[in-house]
């Protein structure tokens, strides 16, 4: 089966083509340089780009494989949740190939997306049931995953998400935004040790929290002043992050009695957290899958990958299709 993916919710325009599963194309045009002079997406500016980057990454995606073998067998948008005039630049589009060839069309769960990121054919597959963590720059939420289709959160942020703590510090560390690889970089040769920074909930297994993080670094900064090592300062932010998730991940799946695990999201793409989870699913004996770093940050191969296991089960949506930009994480 042959799928194209569009992904528009927030400031990457993107389009990918799947070909039984496998990823042939992952096209992604990022906004991030546009939104980096405001420090944060601007709705407004962000669909605009939207409308002027679809048709490019669209004809990159499937162009030749459109030469080759004709339109796709079924088409895969987001359309929640996400920002509601950048939803609708890729819906739109969904919906207008969708007349135009006349294949099926099924609106995808941003986060199911993210949640299924790992299950390109042709890499080490997850069983299911398993164990989700997923760190994004909206989201942080450990998932069960009994099947596609089948989760139930277990855990979910009851302030900032993950990324949200990464870009915020990295603005307090004049860093810019999204400042996540950034503070990676920095943080590569700070000591991770020296400032002592709060671990928020550290009993609660249900819930995150990263608001008293920011905090935290807004007083450190404040309080140093001109001696604040910045690298120093970032290792320890890291730390923190990448502590409290690896923590409450390894209760999770204890208690839950799983044996694998998933890191997906933009936030997955840093390498302290990956190899942190990696080393300590290794320590209890349990799997561990996270996918290639064009498959962390907003892509639409996964996208293609969470519509086709419902192309292939025959499910579809018709051309009524919506955005739903507040969709909550029920609604997968
Ligand atoms: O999944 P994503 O691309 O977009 C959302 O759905 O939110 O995640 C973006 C987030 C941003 O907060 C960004 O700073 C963070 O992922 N991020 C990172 C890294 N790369 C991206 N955070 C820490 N380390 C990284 N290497
Ligand atoms: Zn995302």
């Amino acid at each position: 089966m042959r799928v194209l993916g569009i992904e528009t919710s927030c400031d990457e325009t993107a389009a990918a083509w799947l070909v039984d599963g496998a990823v042939v194309r992952n096209v992604i045009s990022s906004q991030v340089a546009l939104h980096a002079q405001w420090g944060g997406i601007v709705p407004e500016a962000a669909a605009r780009a939207h409308v002027e980057a679809i048709l490019p990454v669209l004809s990159e995606a499937m162009g030749e494989a459109i030469g080759e073998d004709g339109p796709p067998d079924g088409i895969a948008v987001t359309n929640r949740p996400g920002l509601v005039g950048a939803l609708s630049v890729g819906v739109s589009a969904a919906k207008a190939l969708a007349t135009l060839w006349r294949v099926p069309l099924v609106g995808v769960h941003h986060i199911e997306g993210h949640i299924l990121s790992p299950f390109a054919a042709g890499e080490p597959q997850p069983p299911f049931p398993h164990l989700c963590l997923v760190v994004s720059g909206g989201h942080t939420e450990l998932v069960r995953v009994d099947a596609p289709g089948q989760y139930r959160i277990l855990a979910e942020t009851v302030d900032d998400a993950a990324g949200e703590a990464f870009d915020k510090g990295a603005r307090l560390l004049g860093l810019g935004y999204p400042g996540g690889r950034a503070l990676q970089e920095l943080a590569r040769n700070g000591d991770a040790k020296r400032y002592a920074l709060p671990r928020a909930l550290p009993g609660d297994g249900a819930k995150f929290s990263f608001s008293g993080l920011k905090t935290a670094m807004r007083l450190l900064v404040d309080r140093e002043g001109e001696a604040l090592s910045r690298a120093d300062a970032a290792a320890s932010l890291q730390a923190a992050i990448v502590d409290a998730l690896v923590r409450k991940a390894l209760r999770a799946l204890d208690e839950e009695g799983l044996k694998a695990m998933t890191l997906v999201g933009g936030v997955a793409a840093n390498e302290s957290l990956r190899e942190t989870l990696r080393a300590a699913c290794e320590r209890v004996g349990a799997e561990f899958f996270t996918p290639p770093f064009d498959r962390c940050t907003d892509n639409a191969a996964m996208i293609a990958i969470a519509g086709s296991f419902r192309l292939a089960r025959g499910m579809a949506d018709d051309l009524s299709l919506d955005v739903m930009p507040n969709a909550d994480l029920s609604a997968y």
